[in-house]
Formats: structure tokens, C-alpha cells, sequence
């Protein structure tokens, strides 16, 4: 009898092993896909290149402004304080000198006037601004 109860008792915490195994291996999975979701969200080095090519010339190379011509974007809080989506979608619109959010009194032109950049490129652009903090 005794023997039994003992063979019971190794076959429950091996079953609970087994239940432990299972839910860790189950719990790995979803953070995969996050990852996957991450990377598929936005190309900081690509972001960088569009950064260079249209933004550069009006928010300056290192993204701190230009007087007259663009607001410093490195550690702006209008970045900081939206999604990425959010932010694809401000670039799309851009902000016209008669909008009322507008400071400058300066155009911040749709997808910065270059009409070729794609949302996705714009995506990029947002993820790269937001690593620079
Ligand atoms: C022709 C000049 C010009 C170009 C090119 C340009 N911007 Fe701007 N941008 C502006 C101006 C001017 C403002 C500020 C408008 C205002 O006073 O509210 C602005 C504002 C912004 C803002 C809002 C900042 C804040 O704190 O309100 C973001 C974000 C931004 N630009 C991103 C970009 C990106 C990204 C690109 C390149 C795809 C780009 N800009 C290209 C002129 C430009």
C-alpha cells in the first residue's frame, strides 16, 4: 500500500512538471510574436537615411532646429508624448502656418515635401526621431 501511494505521488509531480514545462514553453511564444510585431515597425537606420535626405535641411543634422526654418525634434515632447502611428499621421498632414498648433509661423510641409516618401518611410523617420529621446 504504502509503495503505491509513493508511485502516486511521483506520478503528480510529474504531471505538475510536465503542467510547469508546458505553460513556460506557451508563455515564450507570445513574446516571440512581439518581437516579430517590433521589427516590423519601423527601421530606425532606414529612418535615419530619410531623416538626411528630407527633414535634415529645415530640423538640421542632428535634429536640434534651425531657427526660422524648423523646430528641434531631438528630445521634443510633442515626439515623445504620441504613438508612432500618431506621428505618421501628423507627418502626412504636416502643420500649416495658419494652424493653430503652429509656433513658427513657418510651414512644417506634408511628408516634410517630399510627396515620394511613403508611410512607410515616414514610420521610419518616427521610430528614428524617438531613439534619439
Ligand atoms: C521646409 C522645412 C521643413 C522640412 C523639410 C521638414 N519640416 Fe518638420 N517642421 C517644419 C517647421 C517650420 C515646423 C514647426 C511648425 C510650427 O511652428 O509649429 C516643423 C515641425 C515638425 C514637427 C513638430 C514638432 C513640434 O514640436 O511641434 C515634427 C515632428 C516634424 N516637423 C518632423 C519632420 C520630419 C520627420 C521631416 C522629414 C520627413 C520634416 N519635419 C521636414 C519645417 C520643416
Amino acid at each position: 500500500m504504502k509503495t503505491m501511494r509513493i508511485i502516486a505521488a511521483v506520478a503528480l509531480v510529474t504531471l505538475f512538471a510536465g503542467c510547469g514545462g508546458t505553460t513556460s514553453a506557451s508563455s515564450t511564444a507570445p513574446a516571440t510574436k512581439a518581437v516579430a510585431a517590433a521589427s516590423g515597425s519601423g527601421d530606425v537606420s532606414a529612418g535615419a537615411e530619410v531623416y538626411k535626405s528630407t527633414c535634415s535641411s529645415c530640423h538640421a543634422p542632428d535634429a536640434s532646429g534651425l531657427e526660422g526654418l524648423g523646430k528641434p525634434l531631438a528630445g521634443s515632447e510633442f515626439i515623445s508624448g504620441q504613438s508612432n502611428d500618431e506621428l505618421v499621421t501628423f507627418l502626412k498632414v504636416g502643420r500649416g502656418p495658419s494652424d493653430a498648433d503652429n509656433a513658427s509661423g513657418v510651414q512644417m510641409p506634408p511628408r516634410g515635401g517630399n510627396p515620394a516618401l511613403s508611410d512607410d518611410d515616414l514610420l521610419d523617420v518616427v521610430v528614428y526621431l524617438k531613439s534619439l529621446g
